[in-house]
């Protein structure tokens, strides 16, 4: 007892030192960000919230002058760490008070060695995989001289015509905030100074990923419920796990644009959530707010974005060009600016940009594409693929194969399996589908042919020659999808079909009679309904990076047994769109009893209120795979779901225990997902709410139990934009390998 009481003690103690060297250290670097800034013009604080781009400084001493005069904060897009050093050079050696620069870059799903993009890394639903390779990214960055990357795009998107939607981790604001947080802690680590981390940013904050039709940039019109429950819990959590930097959003929210949302950037995220990092706008987002029509004018919009709290301006010069003035004319507050300011400094200094700004200019040939970043990208390339469909065991394909036709326009395109945002990628070091099937098999096994020259292609030229090679072969392997340019900022698509005539090309070869197996590369869910019965098998491989295909010829040789899961609901159509798991029941909710499809309906039939449920004539009312699906090699089975009590107080929690068990003959990865239905509530809830996740590796035959704890507070919703509430009632719940499965009971809050 004694003893207990003394480690207490030394707990305690322990705590309270912790808790007052860290406001020790608080204090110091505010007083560090004071005496900086205490020293600063007016002109000077503006240029620390500048931020332009080395592209449009095609004029490097132009550039200079502008940092010697302190009128820069931050570049962004310098990637030379000699033009960087050069840069730093000149704002600490030769600018009045020698504040350095923060250098900042699209870094989004890795800088050299390029990993499967941020939704095909959701779908491998490992939040240590996402951890790790954003470390791998900030290591290669900053070994260069980029001390800030604009990722995570933590915006939930529920619309695949979006083609942003590549960007980010799915539809689920869980799966979001848990893959987001991985990232912040795997690009920034412990300490910023360190020569492996970068400064994060969750953009776009917020709700960017609703626009309307999926169109880019469109205007965003959401609940205040639907804003605090779905939208914005991924950046709450980004502020939990220390990003130091946000971005705003290019997009209006009920008719305010992001950048001049003092309700979000002020009140939510610095009263609310205590952030205390700096905001950057969006590229030009704070003149824009003039053609938004909520600013008269530049000078307006500069004074709309500094007072809602975006302390530095991306790329325009709204700030630059009239703050100043703005302040003379007291039309803005000094203490605003001052604010912004010491955001800023404190970042940088977190950094430890004022003790090294400089960067060891030999460094990066030592850090980057390393073989263990290249296994990483390979692992999570692997863990990333989602065999969506395997009729009759086509796969996996045996390696003793007479001969396989490798066909499709994907199978051997260096540069299209990277994805959007690769900057700093090396199409070099990209390995191939075909080259890595090559190696596996031999060479003489293996026939291709490209058939089309690009996604989009309409010709059927080729079609010929490549169904013959079909028929030679023992099974068809055509590599089909979207180049990397359809999607990624303003790509949306209004028709996610397949593009050219690549389904066509399916069909063609399915008329052989040989197996044909797809493998779709792809920045968003495509509708691939049209292709399906004429594939035997589907992998979706999403843009799986420079690693791709030897890990995509390892989930087609079984040498991987695929574990992804969708992160996102594959639709049938763009016309189904949005379309989530997490959906409204409706006072009709659709069924297959009452759903007479289009052509079903008898000509003239008479207008009656038979079937009128919540349903497209066309395409029913289901995704064509749903969230959280995906296939494995093997069978797994959900036993003894049990519960520590049916019941919890409104402050409680129920620990939940199940039973996983391989009943297959091969080892794999599960993914367990746990999720919700609040029954009634005071306003709609959900049919279904992803409360949890596991993923466990179990061998042929091996079972486990694995434990899930559910906090009242996890049920916890807002009901207006101010009242969070936990409400009593009746609740069910679900676990099982996706979002329309699983063994179900009920609990109830008391
Ligand atoms: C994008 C941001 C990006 C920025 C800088 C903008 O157009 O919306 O996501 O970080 O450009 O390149």
């Amino acid at each position: 007892m004694k003893k207990l009481a003394y480690i207490l003690l030394g707990i305690a103690i322990l705590s309270a030192c912790t808790t007052s060297s860290h406001r020790d250290s608080n204090s110091v670097l505010e007083s560090k960000v004071d005496s900086v800034l205490a020293k600063l013009t007016l002109d000077e604080k503006i240029g620390q919230m500048m931020q332009i781009s080395s592209y449009y400084s095609s004029d490097a001493e132009k550039l200079k002058e502008l940092v010697r005069k302190g009128a820069i904060g931050s570049l962004l897009n310098e990637v030379d760490p000699k033009a960087v050093n050069d840069l730093q050079r000149v704002a600490v050696e030769e600018s009045t008070h020698g504040i350095p620069l923060i250098i900042g870059r699209d870094v989004i799903h890795g800088f050299r060695t390029i990993f499967p993009i941020p939704l095909g890394q959701a779908a491998a639903w490992n939040p240590e995989i996402v951890e790790k390779s954003s470390h791998v990214a900030a290591t290669e960055a900053r070994s260069v001289g980029v001390t800030w990357t604009f990722s995570p795009m933590i915006d939930v998107a529920r619309d695949p015509r979006w083609g942003r939607v590549a960007e980010g981790y799915g539809e689920d604001p869980l799966l979001t905030s848990t893959l987001g947080a991985a990232a912040i802690k795997g690009y920034q680590g412990n300490n910023l100074t360190n020569s492996n981390t970068m400064a994060a940013c969750a953009k776009h904050f917020a709700a960017y990923g609703a626009v309307e039709a999926g169109r880019d940039y469109n205007t965003v019109i959401l609940s205040d419920q639907e804003l605090r429950n779905v939208y914005l819990p991924p950046f709450k959590a980004a502020v939990d796990a220390g990003a130091v930097t946000f971005m705003s959003a290019f997009n209006e929210i009920n008719g305010v644009p992001a950048t001049g949302n003092k309700l979000l950037l002020t009140n939510v995220l610095r009263n609310q959530w205590g952030f205390n990092g700096f905001v950057v706008s969006d590229w030009s987002s704070v003149p824009e707010m003039v053609r938004h029509g909520f600013a008269t004018d530049e000078a307006h919009s500069a004074i709309i974005a500094a007072e809602a709290g975006i302390d530095m301006e991306m790329s325009s010069d709204a700030y630059a060009l009239n703050l100043a003035q703005l302040v003379k004319e007291k039309k803005i507050s000094e203490e605003v600016i001052n604010n912004a300011v010491r955001n800023i400094l404190r970042v940088k200094f977190q950094l430890g940009l004022f003790d090294n700004p400089y960067v060891d200019e030999t460094l990066s040939q030592r850090v980057m594409a390393t073989d263990s970043a290249m296994a990483l990208a390979q692992k999570a390339a692997e863990e990333s693929i989602v065999m969506l469909k395997n009729e009759n065991n086509t796969l996996p394909l045996s390696t003793s194969i007479k001969r396989v036709a490798v066909i499709g326009p994907m199978a051997n395109d260096r540069y299209e399996q990277l994805g959007t945002w690769i900057f700093d990628g090396d199409t070099n070091l990209t390995i191939t589908p075909l080259h890595s099937i090559k190696k596996l098999l031999g060479n003489n096994k293996v026939l291709f042919s490209k058939a089309l020259t690009h996604s989009r292609d309409n010709s059927t030229n080729s079609f010929a020659q490549a169904k013959s090679m079909a028929k030679s072969a023992d099974a068809v392997v055509v590599f089909i999808g979207e180049e990397s340019i359809l999607s990624g900022e303003a790509h949306g698509r209004a028709n996610i079909d397949l593009p050219g005539s690549q389904a066509q090309l399916v069909k063609e070869l399915a008329s052989t009679g040989k197996p044909v197996i797809a493998v779709i590369m792809a920045g968003r869910p495509l509708s691939i309904g049209n292709i399906m019965p004429y594939t035997s098998a589907i992998l979706y491989a999403w843009h799986p990076g420079t690693m791709g295909g030897p890990a995509i010829a390892n989930v087609l040789f079984g040498v991987t047994n695929p574990s992804g899961k969708l992160p996102i609901s594959f639709p049938r159509s763009g016309g189904q769109c949005p379309i989530y798991y997490a959906k409204k029941n409706s006072g009709r909710p659709a069924d297959y009893t009452n759903w007479v499809p289009i052509d079903k309906i008898p000509v003239r039939a008479p207008q009656t209120s038979l079937g009128n449920t919540n349903h497209h004539l066309d395409d029913g009312f289901e995704p064509l795979f749903p969230f959280g699906f995906g296939l494995s090699y093997t069978t797994f089975e959900y036993s003894d779901l049990s519960l520590s009590s049916e019941k919890m107080g409104t402050n409680g929690a129920i620990t939940l225990s199940v039973t996983i068990t391989n009943t297959g003959k091969t080892g794999g990865y599960e993914i367990a997902q746990l999720y919700t239905h609040d029954v009634v509530g005071s306003i709609t809830r959900p049919v279904k709410e992803l409360k949890g996740f596991a993923k466990i590796w179990l061998d042929a035959g091996e079972s486990k139990s694995i434990e899930f704890t559910l906090s009242a507070s996890d049920l916890a919703f807002y009901k207006s934009w101010s009242e969070q509430v936990v409400e009593p009632g009746q609740f069910r719940l679900w676990v099982g390998g996706n979002s329309t499965t699983g063994l179900t009971q009920q609990f109830s809050i008391e």
